[in-house]
């Protein structure tokens, strides 16, 4: 049996493309269920390709944001998730969310955390800041954003010719090897049951 996971994006998808491309692997232990975005994206049509069940979730259609984050937590669960990935999911997850699947979602941010954590903009922050060396993260989600217990990280040289855009560019291409590897590695052990 293969880690059921669920994917939550709300941009380009890449992230998710590389983990269904992983996942084209007969022995690559884990497959995407489901896609849940928080407005029309491009991931969705990705997922869409795939043959993923996907849904949008739009925090207009909710009267809050926990209710919103239910709503997504039982589309999970119906879809026998047991591993949640944030992929470029920009909104942040609701307690209650990230207690009923807790430790058991995942975030991939682009910087080497602690570093440049709790922005959206962590890419452009390296380059300004004048570090020599950046990358990536993948970590548990907890109440505190950017800040739960870091699984894996790759290093990503910063060039001095480097714009915002061809270092993103480089961190990109180190998540998609990272998140599929950490996907694979949390489905070789085993997980907290979930209650
Ligand atoms: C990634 O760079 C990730 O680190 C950040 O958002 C971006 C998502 O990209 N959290 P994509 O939608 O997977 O292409």
């Amino acid at each position: 049996m293969r880690l059921r996971v669920g994917v939550l994006a709300s941009g380009r998808g890449s992230n998710l493309e590389a983990l269904i491309e992983a996942s084209k692997d007969p022995l690559y232990p884990a497959r995407v269920a489901v896609v849940c975005a928080n407005r029309e994206c491009p991931a969705l049509e990705i997922a869409k390709n795939a043959g993923i069940f996907r849904r949008v979730f739009p925090l207009s259609s909710y009267p809050d944001r926990e209710a919103r984050d239910r709503a997504m937590a039982q589309l999970l669960l119906e879809h026998g998730v047991e591993l949640v990935v944030c992929a470029g999911y920009d909104a942040i997850l609701e307690k209650p969310f990230i207690r009923r699947f807790k430790r058991r979602i995942i975030n991939i941010h682009p910087s080497l955390l602690p570093e440049f954590a709790g922005t959206m903009d962590a890419v452009a922050m390296a380059l300004e800041s004048g570090v020599r060396e950046t990358g990536c993260t993948v970590h548990i989600v907890t109440d505190d954003v950017d800040a739960g217990p870091i699984l894996a990280q790759r290093p990503v040289e910063v060039r001095p010719d480097d714009t915002v855009e061809s270092l993103r560019n480089r961190i990109q291409a180190e998540e998609h090897v990272l998140l599929p590897a950490v996907v694979k590695a949390l489905a070789g052990r085993p997980l907290p049951i979930l209650v």
